[in-house]
């Protein structure tokens, strides 16, 4: 029987916010003798049957990690093949207009291709009214360069020293007004954040795992909010 279907909400208490680094593209396309952008197409896949199960058993938000701001490095093909596919992704997503899912961009837009930035542009204008998921797709994004440009904001901002609390910081990053990550998934066999939402994730639970992210399913999801339903958090307290 699937895990959530037809049970109240307090019968199948999931968490707020979920957070997933798509990690593990590249391993998945090299053991099957394929170009890493074969594991991209792939990944991408993975990407959207999850967003669709998350919107489906009523996740309030999903974050998704496509493009850190250290991926830059990587030769400059694969570089452009994922930005193909996230230009495919937005020009597509019509497809995903009927399932009520708000989009947002988390992550610095500046050295993005002008088309790919209207595109963004469209399609978080398009979803705006949608009461579904919502869905923060980090592209060229940095926990360390969020944090710069909050730093920023509150200098460009003359806040005084005394008036900064962490809500100031808060209210400056790119989740502004959102509720923290409550569980961050990060598939692939990798044991590290590689700078996602560090501010964020003060007291996020995390689960590791060593399924590729192209191979990962919605039973993975699920098993993965069984054992977050399992854990104890305590934020410092007892
Ligand atoms: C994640 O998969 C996708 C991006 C970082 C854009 P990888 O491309 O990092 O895959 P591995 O880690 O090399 O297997
Ligand atoms: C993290 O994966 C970034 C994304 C999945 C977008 P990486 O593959 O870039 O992380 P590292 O280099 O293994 O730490
Ligand atoms: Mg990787």
């Amino acid at each position: 029987m699937p895990l959530f279907k037809k049970k109240s909400t307090a019968e199948r208490p999931l968490p707020r916010h979920i957070a997933i680094v798509m990690d593990g593209n590249g391993r998945w396309a090299k053991k099957r003798g394929l170009p890493r952008s074969a594991g991209h197409i792939s990944g991408a896949k993975t990407f959207k049957s999850i967003a669709l199960y998350c919107n489906k058993i009523g996740l309030e938000y999903l974050t998704v990690y496509a493009f850190s701001t250290e991926n830059w490095k990587r030769p400059p093909e694969e570089v452009a093949g994922i930005m193909n596919l996230l230009r495919d992704y937005l020009k597509d997503a019509e497809n995903f207009k009927d399932e009520n899912i708000k989009v947002k961009f988390i992550g610095d837009p500046a050295p993005l291709a002008e088309d790919i930035k209207a595109l963004m542009k469209k399609n978080e204008d398009g979803s705006k009214d949608a009461t579904g998921l919502k869905l923060n797709i980090a592209i060229n994004y940095g926990g360390r360069d969020e944090l710069v440009h909050a730093v920023r904001k509150i200098v460009s901002e003359d806040i005084t020293e005394n008036e900064i609390t962490e809500q100031t910081v808060s209210d400056r990053l790119y989740t502004a007004g959102m509720p923290d990550p409550d569980f961050i998934i990060r598939p692939s066999g990798e044991y590290r954040t590689s700078n996602y939402l560090l501010w964020q994730s003060a007291y996020s639970e995390y689960w590791f795992s060593d399924v590729l992210w192209p191979d990962f399913t919605p039973k993975h999801l699920e098993k993965a909010i069984e054992e977050y339903n399992r854990r104890n958090r305590r934020f410092g307290g007892v």
